[in-house]
């Protein structure tokens, strides 16, 4: 697979993008090995700063640990201007994500880059992931999930583009 850029973006940055980064690039590493993976661009960030140089949530740390990932030296940071440029990919959680992140700008070249994230598993859907920073501990396992099924689907897709 080629190398790309790619950007998580939920609203915090503390909850949800710090696990789709951990497990994407963890991912990634499982099925093209360190080196490659290397070469990507893997980041994360939220549409608002109030977690400002934050850890990921505790509770985000304690469900990717359960799974063998360290997303421990994440540090929250906002979305900015120059990610559009930046980045091919801002793959966005939900539906509130999308429209902070669209409104960042009026270059349509930019916007396309934005996509909801699952939308690898569920096409067309606008499919959410749910924010679970005020329920339990279930509900960051369901978000892992989530994540770590849709970055399977995302890596499955590209590989299969690149064969043709
Ligand atoms: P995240 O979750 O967007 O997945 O990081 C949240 C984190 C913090 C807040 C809301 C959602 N908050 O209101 O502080």
């Amino acid at each position: 697979m080629i190398p790309r850029a790619i950007l998580f973006v939920c609203l915090g940055n503390i909850c949800r993008s710090p696990v789709a980064q951990g497990t994407f690039q963890s991912l990634l590493i499982k099925h093209q090995g360190d080196q490659i993976a290397k070469k990507w661009l893997i980041d994360s960030a939220g549409t608002s700063d109030y977690h400002k140089n934050e850890s990921p949530d505790p509770r985000s740390q304690e469900s990717t640990a359960y799974h063998g990932i360290d997303i421990s030296n994440q540090r929250s940071r906002q979305i900015e201007l120059k990610d559009f440029e930046k980045f091919d990919f801002i793959f966005v959680m939900d539906s509130s994500n999308y429209k902070n992140v669209i409104k960042l700008t009026d270059n349509s070249l930019y916007q396309k880059k934005v996509h909801f994230f699952l939308d690898s598993t569920f096409p067309n859907e606008n499919r959410q992931v749910p924010d679970p920073y005020f329920g339990g501990k279930e509900g960051f396992e369901n978000v892992f999930q989530m994540l770590n099924k849709a970055s399977e689907d995302w890596i499955e897709r590209w590989k299969q583009e690149e064969r043709v």
